[in-house]
């Protein structure tokens, strides 16, 4: 049979692997038989996500993406380890609801690192000579939160409107290379972020958010199926967009 999203003899590097998104993308990218670098802090999770996977040529690499100046020497690592890669997702990241009188200069700095500096500095790091292979493709999950923030998320909207931001020119800039970067605006789904929101804003804020998001609360599934889309070759005439999969959150 045909496989449309066929990742035989591709590398991808999924950072945020060790639960949510991340671990869902991983997961389905190695039942297309590509092969998976898994980063992220906890090594029990990440040993949990390989399990979960097909196949046995996954590595994991623990991590903390706050240290931006280590990413270099960490890609540079894989890529020994695993040779040139194919794609990249980027899924680490926090969101931390907090209104303006308690965002400190502090918390602002520690949000943009883990969910834009240290995005950066990856894609920068393995778009470098000898670190990708023509055709690569990389992704960003970023999130509704970046046209459409509500109360609470100025940091975390800033991060991610960087995120989208940034692809616009990056895009440009990777294209001679063969390179396509998009990033994917999420809509609230069920991972460790969601129960987070549920805990701050309760059965309320739930169902408003339902009146917005009208496909209801996505699955991992729904947005790992998009990024590996992405990330595959059948995705070669997608760059420098910011894909809306938010359960129809931004059509009104
Ligand atoms: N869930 C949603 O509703 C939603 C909606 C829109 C966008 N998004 C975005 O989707 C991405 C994935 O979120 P998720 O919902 O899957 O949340 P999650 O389950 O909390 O996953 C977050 C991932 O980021 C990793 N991470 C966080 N800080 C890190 C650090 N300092 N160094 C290395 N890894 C770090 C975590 O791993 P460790 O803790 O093991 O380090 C984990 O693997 C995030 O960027 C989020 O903003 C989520």
């Amino acid at each position: 049979m045909y496989n449309f999203l066929d990742f035989t003899k591709k590398t991808v590097v999924v950072a945020g692997a060790s639960s949510g998104i991340g671990r869902q993308i991983a997961i389905t990218l190695s039942r297309l038989d590509g092969r998976v670098v898994l980063i992220a802090r906890r090594e029990e999770q990440l040993k949990e996500t390989i399990a979960m996977m097909e196949g046995n040529n996954h590595l994991y690499y623990p991590a903390d993406l706050n240290n931006v100046d280590e990413i270099d020497a960490l890609i540079k690592k894989v890529v020994v380890d695993v040779g040139s890669i194919d794609g990249l997702a980027y899924c680490a990241g926090i969101s931390r609801p907090r209104p303006l009188r308690v965002v400190s200069p502090e918390a602002l700095e520690n949000m943009m690192k883990i969910n834009f500096f240290s995005f950066y500095e990856m894609v920068r790091s393995a778009t470098k000579k000898g670190n990708y292979n023509k055709g690569m493709r990389i992704v960003g999950l970023s999130s509704t939160a970046s046209p459409m923030g509500g109360k609470g998320q100025s940091a975390y909207s800033a991060s991610k409107a960087a995120m989208d931001a940034t692809v616009h020119v990056l895009a440009q800039e990777l294209a001679d290379k063969d390179i396509c970067i998009n990033t994917i605006r999420a809509g609230m789904t069920d991972t460790d972020m969601y129960k987070g929101f549920l805990k701050a804003r309760g059965e309320e804020g739930k169902e408003y958010l339902l009146t917005k998001q009208i496909l209801g609360i996505a699955n991992v599934q729904d947005i790992a199926n998009a990024a590996v889309y992405l990330l595959s070759p059948k995705a070669r005439f997608i760059t420098g967009a910011n894909i809306a999969v938010d359960g129809g959150y931004t059509c009104h």
